[in-house]
């Protein structure tokens, strides 16, 4: 029986709410595969903010040149200079292989086609981890992060083994591992592997790494990647080196989950910090000019966080400002539109760094156990996952998400 024909979502490059599910009705038979290749289908993708971020930067990134080009697309989606495809995280299937070493039927984690399209992979296995990594030349640009594939055990198969497991790995484990890194690297307590958190290239010294009775203000706390970073500052940190406080800021929708988590010793809303004066809003965060404070924002709304921080440095001698990701609707704070002074994170560059300290299989090995841990403590306890099934619906979510009104306890992930 004939395949149907696969789908793909094809986003406008100037705006990621442009979104559009396009059928290749002439993409088969697929051209064969060269020696020491694979062909993988996905199976399971999600979808968070972070996803518009890869649209939003796709072009300083590199995450639109992630695919080739499909020659069965059809015009006007086959312009490059309007239209393009990024990548969610998830589970694929080697459908192909041309490997020795990859079976059919490898069921592997990583950043992967949102679409049924089958894509080739230009691969070596590391001998070490028994990862599978992307040599193509076209991602030779891409942070390393997105060129590594991880295998699921042989025979165990991500959709029916553990679905949930797999789901929540799907929505967070890339997020989850971003706040695994910030704890353990870039405000690590030991004092020999703290690393910059833009990556080793960067001066960073133990005082900067420290965090000891600081106050720690996350802004957007509500999302994954900022439930991970507070989840391992509260349960992966030994008690003499945690952070006084960790204030959540939020919107009112989030509120009640926020808290619910038990992470953050306060939670306030984006607007109980853009007014006041300098001595209200110390009192409402608890800090005086001797206090350490990390203001870090997690794709926060609006522009609050600027005029947070310009009152921050007015009180307290001792401010860091990390940016981990910008206002998602694109009118707000950004990695683009940031002082020379402000920290942006890079989990890929981190993660480098704790590869060349740590080595693979180490780092592997201690970041799988902290993100089984998140999973237990914060993912099953206060979230929830919300399946779809197919481009269509995943394209309900994307817009759902574009018009702000999915709730934040929600997980999105998608049966492919
Ligand atoms: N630099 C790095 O290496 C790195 C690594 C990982 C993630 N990131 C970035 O971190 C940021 C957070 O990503 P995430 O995937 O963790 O986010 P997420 O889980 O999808 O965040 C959801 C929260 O974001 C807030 N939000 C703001 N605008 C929203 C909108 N239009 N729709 C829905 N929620 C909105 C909401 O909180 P409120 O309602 O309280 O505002 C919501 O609860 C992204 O920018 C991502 O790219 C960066």
């Amino acid at each position: 029986m004939a395949s149907p024909a696969p789908q793909v979502q094809i986003i406008d490059k100037l705006d990621h709410t442009k979104q559009y599910i396009v059928t290749l009705h002439d993409a088969y038979p697929l051209p064969p595969l060269a020696k020491g290749n694979i062909r993988i289908r996905s199976r399971i993708i999600s979808l968070t903010l972070n996803n518009f971020t890869y649209a939003q930067l796709g072009h300083v990134l590199g995450w639109w040149n992630v695919w080739a080009a499909i020659p069965s697309l059809p015009a006007p989606y086959d312009d490059p200079s309007k239209y393009g495809r990024i990548s969610a995280w998830g589970y694929c299937e080697v459908t192909e292989s041309e490997n020795d070493k990859i079976p059919v039927g490898t069921q592997l984690y990583g950043y992967i086609p949102i679409g049924d399209y089958p894509e080739t992979l230009q691969v070596v296995v590391d001998d070490e981890t028994g990862h599978i990594l992307e040599t193509t030349e076209r991602r030779a640009g891409l942070m390393h992060i997105y060129n590594r594939y991880q295998p699921s055990p042989p025979g165990v198969d991500p959709l029916s083994a553990d679905r949930s497991s797999a789901a929540w790995d799907s929505v967070a484990r890339a997020l989850g591992e971003t706040g695994y890194l910030l704890n353990r690297y870039a405000f690590g307590w030991d004092k020999t592997k703290v690393v910059n958190p833009s990556g080793a290239s960067l001066p960073w010294s133990s005082d900067d790494a420290d965090l000891t009775d600081a106050v720690v203000i996350f802004f957007g706390a509500s999302g994954k990647t900022a439930l991970s970073l507070a989840h391992q500052l509260r349960r992966a940190r030994p008690t003499e080196h945690q952070p006084r406080k960790l204030v959540a800021v939020g919107s009112a929708k989030s509120r009640d989950f926020t808290e619910g988590t038990g992470l953050f010793s306060d939670v306030l809303l984006y607007e109980d910090l853009a007014s006041g004066t300098d001595a209200s809003i110390a009192a409402k965060l608890g800090i005086d000019a001797n206090t350490k404070v990390l203001l870090a924002n997690f794709s926060g709304r609006g522009t609050a966080d600027q005029e947070l921080r310009a009152a921050l440095t007015r009180v307290s001698k001792s401010v860091a400002i990390l940016m981990v990701g910008g206002d998602p609707t694109g009118n707000g704070s950004g990695l683009g539109n940031m002082p020379r002074s402000v920290l942006q994170c890079s989990a890929s560059h981190l993660r480098d760094a704790a590869l060349e300290m740590d080595g693979a299989a180490a780092f592997f090995e201690n970041s799988a156990r902290e993100w089984n841990r998140f999973k237990e403590d914060v993912a099953a306890k206060a979230m929830k996952l919300q399946w779809g099934k197919g481009l269509e619906e995943y394209s309900q979510g994307w817009d759902a998400l574009c018009n702000g009104s999915v709730d934040p306890t929600l997980g999105l992930v998608y049966e492919i």
